[in-house]
């Protein structure tokens, strides 16, 4: 266990808040008022549809992601891992099972139009995560200028509306002038839509993006609390035999770190203990046998889950 002094932690807690204080707050609420007012501090912006829709490549009826892999390991171009969880409109549940439909274009910015190569099915899972593998898609030419490299995607929670949009990468060069993503309010509004990706040890981008739509969320389930308490940091990640998990604690409070794999079962509860407001490390040291892969670390605060990291175990 690490404590940083008072000055530092504050720091690190004002910092973390700041940059998630930002956002759109859905006008549904739900509970009381301490905790419709406590909401004002999430990162929960709705979900918006992309100006241009779905546009003219989508096919139906695509096959199911297999092993979270859309690409085949021939397929050419820099791979990306994109993941995170599909919550409902105020963030403070989770939704399983909804569908999320992926397309885009090959390295080269062409698309298969003939078969369903980058094109595919994948769920969001009992926890709310989803996760894929594929290449990031290379720019094409849409009339006189190149679109910003894009996903498509069409989430459609259990019984819910569908939603079509698409996802962009910050600082592509051609988000300015793309007359999709450029666009910074209103209800095709794409800010929230580029996301930062970085590249891991293995050469791979990772992304997260989490998704907020209109649907049913898990009972019983999460109430994302961020002012209560976050993951800043897991490493080494990717990891061989052990991770450090570095977390705040914003209040004092029970508060447990879970594992996950990417069918949502638990893996590992590392800690649960009455905590201070602090910083704290804990280290998850996997059994060998256990297999290699991406696993979810997710915080719970009072039995409600606030924060999660992805991890990858070699
Ligand atoms: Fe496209």
């Amino acid at each position: 266990m690490k404590v940083l002094n008072k000055t530092r932690r504050q720091f690190l807690k004002n910092f973390s808040l700041a940059s998630l204080s930002v956002g759109l707050l859905p006008t549904i609420a739900k509970g009381n008022g301490i905790a419709a007012e406590s909401k004002a501090t999430l990162n929960c912006n709705l979900t918006t549809p992309d100006y241009y829709g779905e546009g003219p490549f989508y096919t139906p009826n695509p096959p199911t992601i297999q092993n979270n892999l859309l690409v085949a390991s021939t397929e050419p171009g820099v791979r990306l891992i994109l993941s995170g969880q599909v919550r409902t409109l105020d963030c403070t549940e989770l939704i399983h099972n909804a569908v999320i439909d992926v397309w885009h274009a090959n390295d080269a910015g062409a698309y298969d139009n003939v078969g369903y190569n980058l094109r595919g099915i994948t769920y969001s899972n009992n926890q709310g995560f989803y996760m894929f593998e594929t290449i990031l898609p290379g720019h094409y030419l849409n009339g006189a200028n190149y679109r910003p490299s894009h996903i498509h995607l069409k989430i459609t929670p259990p019984g819910f509306a569908t939603l079509t949009t698409q996802l962009y990468f910050e600082g592509d060069q051609y988000i300015p002038i793309d007359a999709a993503a450029s666009i910074s309010s209103g209800q095709y509004d794409a800010t929230h839509r580029i996301i930062p990706i970085t590249m891991n040890t293995d050469g791979k981008y990772e992304g997260t993006w989490d998704i907020v739509v209109d649907g049913n969320g898990t009972v019983g389930m999460s109430d994302l609390h961020l002012e209560k308490g976050m993951i800043y940091s897991a490493s080494p990640n990717p990891f061989s035999d052990s991770v450090n998990i570095n977390y705040g604690v914003f209040h004092e409070n029970v508060v447990s770190l879970w594992v996950f794999d990417l069918q949502g079962r638990t893996v590992a509860k590392l800690e649960e203990k009455s905590l201070k407001a602090e910083k704290y490390t804990a280290t998850w040291q996997p059994d060998s046998n256990l297999p290699k892969g991406y696993y979810f670390i997710a915080l719970k605060v009072n039995d409600i889950q606030v924060h999660y990291i992805k991890v990858l175990k070699h």
